[in-house]
C-alpha cells in the first residue's frame, strides 16, 4: 500500500497506473503500484538500489516489452487510453512518451540526423525545410544549438557527455512527446552538465510530464515537485517533494531520505 499525502492536490492525470505489477520471469520486480503523474510537473522517483524504479518507469512506455521475461499486470493509461491493448502501436507510443537514459545513447549519425530521424519516420515533417525547422527548434529547446550550430554535420558521439545527453533529449524532444521519462540522467555527467540539465528539465516541464529517476535527494529536491519514494517492489509513499522530504509520512521513507541506507 501506497501512503499518499493528504494535500497531494488532484490533478488530471496525464499517466494513471492502477496496480501494475511487473515480474521477471516468477520475480515479482513491482508490486501492486497505482500512481497519477501530473502534466507540467516534474516527478521523481526515489529509491535504493534494486527497488524497481527503472522497471517502473520501462512499464510507463513499454520498453519491458523488448525483455523477453517481464510481464506486466494492472492497468495504465495515457490520457485515458490502455497502453497495454494488444492494437496500441508501440512505435508511436513510444514518441509520445518518449525516454532518456543513464548513458548518453546518440545514433552513430550525424547531429542533424540523430533529431531529424524521428520526425522522419513519423511523417511530422512535409519537406527539408520544415524538417531544418524542426531539428534548430529541438536542439534551441535541449540548450544546445550555440553549441553546435555550426557543426550539424558531425557526429553526435563526437559531443562531450553533457553535450550527449542534451542532443538525446533534443531527439525526445522532436518527435512532440508529451511525457518524457528519465532514468538517472546526470549519473554520467560532471556537476557543471548536470547543472544544465537540471535547468532544462525546469525549463521544460510547463509543456510535458516529465518523470525522472534519480538517486541524489539534492536533485530530486532541485529539480521535481512530486516525489514517490519506492523500497523493494512497493511505492511507499507519494507526495509534493517538498512534503516527502520535510514531513516523511513512513519509517522508511525517513530512514532513507536521511540517509539511514542506501
Ligand atoms: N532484465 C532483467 N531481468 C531480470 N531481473 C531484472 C531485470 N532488470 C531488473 N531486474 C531485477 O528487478 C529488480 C528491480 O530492478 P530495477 O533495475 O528496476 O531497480 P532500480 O530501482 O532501477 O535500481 P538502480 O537504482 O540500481 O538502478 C532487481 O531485483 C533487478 O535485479
Ligand atoms: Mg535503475
Amino acid at each position: 500500500m501506497t501512503v499518499v499525502h493528504p494535500n497531494l492536490e488532484v490533478t488530471d492525470a496525464k499517466i494513471r497506473a492502477r496496480d501494475v505489477s511487473v515480474f521477471y520471469g516468477a520475480k515479482k520486480a513491482i508490486d501492486e503500484v497505482s500512481i497519477d503523474i501530473p502534466s507540467k510537473y516534474v516527478t521523481a522517483f526515489i529509491g535504493p538500489s534494486g527497488c524497481g524504479k527503472s522497471t517502473f518507469l520501462r512499464a510507463l512506455n513499454r520498453m519491458n516489452d523488448t525483455i523477453p521475461s517481464a510481464r506486466v499486470e494492472g492497468t495504465i493509461e495515457l490520457d485515458g487510453e490502455d497502453i497495454y491493448t494488444s492494437g496500441m502501436d508501440v512505435v508511436q507510443l513510444r514518441a509520445r512518451v518518449g525516454m532518456v537514459f543513464q548513458k548518453p545513447n546518440p545514433f552513430p549519425k550525424t547531429i542533424y540526423e540523430n533529431i531529424a530521424y524521428g520526425p522522419r519516420i513519423h511523417g511530422l515533417a512535409e519537406g527539408k525545410a520544415e524538417l531544418d525547422a524542426i531539428v534548430e527548434r529541438s536542439l534551441k529547446r535541449a540548450g544546445l544549438w550555440n553549441e553546435v550550430k555550426d557543426r550539424l554535420t558531425d557526429s553526435g558521439t563526437a559531443l562531450s557527455g553533457g553535450q550527449q545527453q542534451r542532443l538525446c533529449i533534443a531527439r525526445a524532444i522532436a518527435v512532440d512527446p508529451e511525457v518524457i521519462l528519465m532514468d538517472e540522467p546526470c549519473s554520467a555527467l560532471d556537476p557543471i552538465a548536470t547543472a544544465k540539465i537540471e535547468e532544462l528539465i525546469d525549463e521544460l516541464r510547463g509543456n510535458y510530464a516529465i518523470v525522472i529517476v534519480t538517486h541524489s535527494m539534492q536533485q530530486a529536491a532541485r529539480v521535481s515537485q512530486r516525489t514517490a519514494f519506492f523500497h523493494l517492489g512497493n511505492m511507499v509513499e507519494y507526495g509534493r517533494t517538498s512534503d516527502i522530504f520535510t514531513n516523511p509520512l513512513e519509517e522508511r521513507t525517513k530512514d532513507y531520505i536521511t540517509g539511514r541506507y542506501g
